[in-house]
């Protein structure tokens, strides 16, 4: 197969163009839920198969809906529940080829089959949240989606968090 149609190549492509995207329109702007906002609208519109995107931030020790694009999701996750708790207790990413298959995930919308959740931290090392993308589609995500949304996370988000 010629290498810039292999599946990984295509998606670093599809990650360097929405790094670049978010770079300029997050350019100047420091108010963190504005920054998280606006990443979520962009994940969900640029990159394909996106079903939901968005925020879960910790609160009082439990995970709490931020900004987000897509169907309605859960309010309040608690750390020992879902895939997004796994991620806040484990501090590791998760990647869920089948969310049925995952005893823990919780369906706040039946129609999502596969996810990928990756733990925020903020200054002192504690996790400030979650980012959560969902798709329809099985095995949407794999580890190149976790090492360029890691990156971005860090680079976009980190050095704005309290
Ligand atoms: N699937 C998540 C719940 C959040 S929604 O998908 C938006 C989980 O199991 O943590």
């Amino acid at each position: 197969m010629d290498k810039v149609n292999e599946p990984a190549v295509i998606k670093t492509g599809e990650y360097q163009r929405l790094y670049q995207q978010m770079k300029a329109v997050l350019e100047g702007e420091s108010f963190v839920i504005s920054r998280l906002a606006t990443f979520a609208c962009m994940i969900h519109r640029e990159l394909p198969d996106i079903y939901w995107a968005g925020f879960y931030l910790e609160h009082e020790g439990i995970l709490k809906i931020g900004p987000y694009q897509g169907s309605l999701g859960c309010l309040t996750i608690e750390p020992h529940r879902g895939v997004c708790g796994r991620a806040f207790r484990t501090r590791q990413p998760q990647l869920v080829e089948n969310v049925h298959d995952d005893p823990e995930h919780i369906a706040c919308d039946a129609a999502s089959n596969a996810e990928v959740v990756i733990p925020l931290f903020g200054r002192e090392g504690a996790v400030y949240g979650v980012l959560d993308i969902d798709s329809l589609t099985i095995g949407r995500f794999d580890t190149t989606d976790v090492e360029h949304l890691q990156r971005m996370v860090r680079d976009l988000l980190e050095p704005y968090l309290p």
